[in-house]
């Protein structure tokens, strides 16, 4: 019979958990998606570019105005200069980007720091690469990395180091200085880096986005990982990009190749059509979500959780400290079953969760239903 490659790994919390929503009817604010639908014009480009017959095998990077227009994006956006041609490469989701670089880097018994808690694609794909994951915590209720104790995690094995802000699921942002003190210790080290940006634009009360590609040190050893389904509200879709310099890159598609060879056609056309046509269109976004934010957190003001406002990304922690002391995977079923709204419980980022009683709660959700979890929540 089949011996397991990851006998750990059942069906993920996030699978779980929207099906306990459904089936007792509660507001699902635990999986990370909008309930309200992208921009009209993304939605019609893919309708016409499917009509019209765009519906066979992309090139396997990804099409060539796909890469043009996420180039142009990078250079206004984020100030840096890339080359469509051998830096950037399309793929169905930032998840298969992670995977296609993990696998790219990590051999036997290789290290690969991750740091708790974190996206939960990232360790099985090391443990299918027969790689080693080093989990480092970061500490609440600031979430921020402890470089000295991520040095002392490094080894002559160590190989990649994992990062990931805007963070799911705390919300915490890495500061300028956070990405100087990467630079600093892979620089030192010579590892290799990915740098998981899907939230980018989703920053609030003013911070700025750091990303790794605009750090000399780290642009030369990094897979800059990006997501089209956060940015543009289309989840489903399953689209993202990598950028890395040329040999990363090439490494990178060696394996991309052979996972799921190319992203979708006709999404790739949309996104190419209205990256063009709105350039500016994610600038917006962190308005948008700030302010669906604050009306959940004014909401809540009333209740018994308490709460720092999310810094980044589309989720909200909220501490129970006052209310229980049960396993916030317990209280998540329950609070789903009998208080009518689903979120995810944080223990389950850790590989060894710490005592704190923390919730992941999704804020991409029309208003409404988002006064309507909050007064469910105040009735705790
Ligand atoms: C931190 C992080 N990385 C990657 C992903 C996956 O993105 P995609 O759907 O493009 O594979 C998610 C999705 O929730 C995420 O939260």
């Amino acid at each position: 019979m089949l011996q397991s490659k990851l006998p750990d790994v059942g069906t993920t919390i996030f699978t779980r958990m929207s099906a306990l929503a459904q089936a007792h009817q509660a507001l699902n604010l635990s999986q990370g998606f909008p309930d309200f639908p992208p921009p009209h014009a993304l939605r019609a480009a893919l309708a016409r570019h499917a009509m019209e017959g765009h519906n066979q095998y992309a090139p396997m990077a990804g099409l060539p105005a796909l890469r043009e227009a996420i180039a142009v994006q990078l250079g206004r956006h984020r100030g840096v200069h890339c080359d469509p041609e051998t830096e950037i490469t399309v793929v169905p989701g930032a998840t298969e980007a992670i995977y296609c670089a993990i696998t790219a880097c990590v051999r036997r018994g290789d290290e690969v720091i991750l740091l708790d808690p974190c996206y939960d694609s990232y360790r099985p794909a090391v443990i299918l690469a027969e790689g080693t994951p080093v989990h480092v915590p970061m500490k609440a209720p600031a979430f921020a990395p402890d470089w000295e104790r991520i040095e002392q995690a490094i080894s002559a094995r160590t190989r990649l180091l994992v990062i990931n802000s805007p963070h799911n699921p705390t919300g915490a942002v890495m500061s300028r200085e956070d990405l100087l003190q990467l630079e600093r210790l892979v620089t030192r080290h010579g590892l290799l880096v990915i740098s998981d940006e899907v939230y980018e634009y989703l920053l609030y009360d003013g911070r700025r986005h750091h990303s790794a590609l605009q750090f000399a040190g780290l642009r030369e050893r990094c897979f800059a990982v990006f997501s089209f389904g956060k940015t543009f509200g289309v989840t489903g879709w399953k689209t993202g990009y990598c950028v890395a310099p040329a040999a990363l890159t090439a490494e990178l598609r060696k394996v991309h190749q052979f996972v799921c060879f190319v992203a979708v056609t006709p999404v790739q056309q949309a996104l190419a059509d209205f990256m063009t046509g709105e350039p500016d269109y994610p600038l917006a976004l962190a308005a948008s979500y700030q302010r669906k934010r604050d009306l959940f957190c004014a909401a809540l003001a009333g209740s018994r959780f308490s709460l720092q406002p999310s810094a980044g990304s589309y989720f909200q922690l909220l501490d129970y400290t006052a209310i229980s002391a049960s396993d916030d995977t317990v209280l998540c079923e329950q609070w789903t079953r009998e208080a009518g709204v689903a979120s995810i419980p944080v223990s389950v980022f850790y590989q060894q969760p710490p005592p704190q009683r923390l919730l992941r709660f999704c804020f991409a959700k029309q208003d409404e239903q988002l006064l309507r979890a909050a007064e469910r929540l105040c009735r705790i």
